[in-house]
């Protein structure tokens, strides 16, 4: 029997194979996971994308065959021709795709050798992810991440069709291009050709998009990387990709009716889950009022409620006061944790709150025969029982209150009420609950700048009702602005645009532009809408975002092949990195 086999043709991927392939000979090529010699006999894993299965070399096959097969080691790229045999009933794996069969080789041919991996490669790896991230090609090798990839392509390509079936064309714009104003720091690329200017990349193809309708491509989409230089966390890339859409003669209700149809293809074909359509749509107001946040995670209760009306006349001066002033006092009620939560950890809880500004968290423990608090004293006994009729509290329970100014109390408690939902066990894992959060404010007030910026980006159309309080109270105008929100994240936003020039000069106008600014940055925008344009509307999705949630993870970062850490460099590659000094002196750029 030879050792070299010439013109191997692979027959088979390794977990492609099972007792309909009894008798067969297959030639498989992969990487040896793990090697266990019992005398005479060596059992090899043989790992391919598809998964793994067993081959067996015995002296008594081959004696040549086997003593090669001494030699391997882990992740050393093997092919093998051999035969598929059922394995005996006793050592049947169930754990494994294949395990039912094994592969008595024939023949070996080792295809490359393999150092000892800094880390094992398997599912569920406990080794940190600097050291997987610095060896990303050997992390990748990890059954998991390579399952995340495949269900990212997957995404990619349902959606793919799912829009060229319906009417959507894929249309690429440029990468070296002009600031696009989404309210991040732009990532400059300096100009040989022209010295001290600069090329910004996209922080989303926005403009671009826009001027298509214009040229009356009635219907785009692109799957499209956007940069934006901000500050990193685990939902947040320097680099990440955008399903992004836009479509002519629409209002609200269309962009969102067909977004929900390409959610509900996603979900039945990757996950084989019927999604319930329309989804629930709440206004932005409400959904801070309720939930303290505009991406409400709704697969739990735990609503807040508002007692200002109840505390404002009553003689806790810091509840009172902060009502006077136009604040609000809002409470949590943390149903039956008065067993989960000492005075200790409610002393961590109030440093919780903290950390978003609050200035403190005054609570209420229910218990059957009394209420323990350092608060109630200052409190009337019908005051105290408005409180726990409003809130619904019962023994068991724990009330906790914040109040502040708005702004902080929906803070405060928006991210306390996802802290206890965590610490309480309250949300339901592979549940996916999606929503609309619509009718967002256009714009709001920078105190740092004191200046109106965007709420989502300058070419966000405002509710027509609304157009007249543009000069006379901005901050009251809603925009028709909608973001899709999925378990708490925003994995999408977008707007039905302004698309005349008046109204958009107006717009850069409350936003601080003088008219010659605005000419000058957006002068090819508000141009070519003297040319006849389409009302128009889209949004743009955060792919990596989705398909986190998709493939149950808690950051993009393992649905990324090649991702970014904190600090936005990337550790196997090393980026980013110094040039040499001629580069950069042809970018007229002095080094320091
Ligand atoms: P927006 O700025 O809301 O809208 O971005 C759309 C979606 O992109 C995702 N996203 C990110 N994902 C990972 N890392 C980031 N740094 C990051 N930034 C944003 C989010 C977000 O919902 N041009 C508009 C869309 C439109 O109006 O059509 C836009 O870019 O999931
Ligand atoms: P003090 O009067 O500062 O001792 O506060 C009495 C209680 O009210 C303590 O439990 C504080 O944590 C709480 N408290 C103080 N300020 C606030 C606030 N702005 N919102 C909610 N609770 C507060």
């Amino acid at each position: 029997m030879g050792e070299t086999i010439k013109g191997l043709e692979r027959t088979h991927k390794c977990a492609h194979l099972g007792l309909e392939n009894l008798g067969q000979e297959v030639v498989l090529m992969g990487w040896a996971q793990k090697r266990r010699d019992l005398g005479g006999v060596i059992f090899i894993d043989l790992r391919d994308i598809s998964g793994i299965v067993q081959v067996v070399f015995s002296a008594e096959i081959s004696k040549a065959v086997f003593e090669k097969a001494e030699s391997i080691r882990s992740e050393y790229v093997l092919a093998v021709v051999g035969n598929i045999v059922k394995r005996d009933p006793e050592t049947v794996n169930p754990n494994l795709q294949t395990g039912e069969i094994e592969v008595k080789v024939t023949q070996l041919r080792i295809l490359s050798e393999a150092q000892t991996p800094p880390f094992y490669i398997e599912e569920d790896t406990d080794t940190n992810e600097k050291i997987r991230l610095e060896y990303r090609y050997l992390d990748l090798r990890r059954p998991d991440m390579q399952k995340n990839l495949m269900l990212r392509h997957k995404v990619a390509k349902i959606s793919r069709d799912y829009f060229d079936e319906n009417g959507f064309m894929e249309i690429e714009t440029p990468m070296l291009t002009k600031s696009t104003p989404e309210g991040a720091r732009d990532y400059l690329v300096p100009s040989r050709v022209h010295p001290g200017k600069f090329y910004a990349l996209p922080q989303s193809p926005q403009i671009y998009k826009q001027l298509l309708m214009l040229s009356g491509m009635d219907r785009y989409f692109q799957i499209v990387k956007c940069f934006r230089d901000e500050d990193l966390r685990a939902d947040r890339q320097p680099e990440f990709t955008q399903i992004d859409v836009e479509m002519s003669f629409v209002d609200v209700d269309d962009v969102l009716s067909i977004n929900e149809k390409l959610m509900a293809t996603i979900f039945k074909e990757t996950k084989g889950i019927d999604l319930a359509t329309p989804f629930l749509r709440i206004p932005y107001q409400e959904a801070m009022d309720r939930f303290g946040s505009d991406k409400p995670d709704i697969r739990f209760g735990m609503e807040l409620v508002d007692v200002s009306d109840i505390v404002a006349g009553s003689g806790f001066k810091v509840f009172a006061d902060t009502v006077a002033k136009g604040g609000s006092v809002r409470v949590i009620n943390a149903k039956n944790s008065m067993d989960k939560f000492a005075r200790r950890d409610l002393d961590k809880l109030v440093d919780f709150v903290k950390t978003y500004r609050a200035k403190g968290m005054a609570w209420i423990v229910v218990t059957e025969n009394e209420l323990k608090s350092p608060i109630t004293k200052f409190f009337k006994e019908e005051e105290i029982q408005a409180i726990l009729d409003k809130t619904g509290a019962e023994p068991g329970d724990i009330l906790m209150f914040v109040a502040d100014q708005n702004q902080v109390v929906y803070d405060a408690l928006g991210n306390l009420r996802l802290e206890l939902a965590k610490r309480l066990d309250l949300i339901p894992e592979n549940e996916y609950k999606f929503l609309w959060v619509t009718d967002f404010p256009l714009l709001e007030y920078d105190e740092e700048e004191k200046r109106y910026a965007a709420k989502h980006h300058p070419f966000t159309s405002p509710m027509e009702e609304d157009i007249a309080l543009l000069d006379t109270e901005p901050s009251k105008v809603r925009a028709k602005a909608y973001d899709i929100v999925l378990n708490g994240v925003e994995i999408g936003g977008g707007s039905i645009r302004i698309h005349n020039t008046e109204l958009q000069q107006k717009m850069f106008e409350t936003l601080g532009f003088s008219k010659e600014e605005a000419w000058e940055r957006f002068g090819f925008l508000m141009e070519a809408f003297k040319y006849g344009t389409p009302p128009h509307g889209g949004i743009a999705y955060g792919l990596d975002r989705l398909v986190m949630l998709l493939a149950g993870c808690d950051s993009i970062r393992d649905v990324i092949a090649f991702p970014k850490v904190q600090n936005a460099s990337e550790l196997m590659i090393h980026s980013p990195a110094q040039v040499e000094p001629k580069q950069l002196k042809e970018l007229h750029i002095k080094s320091s």
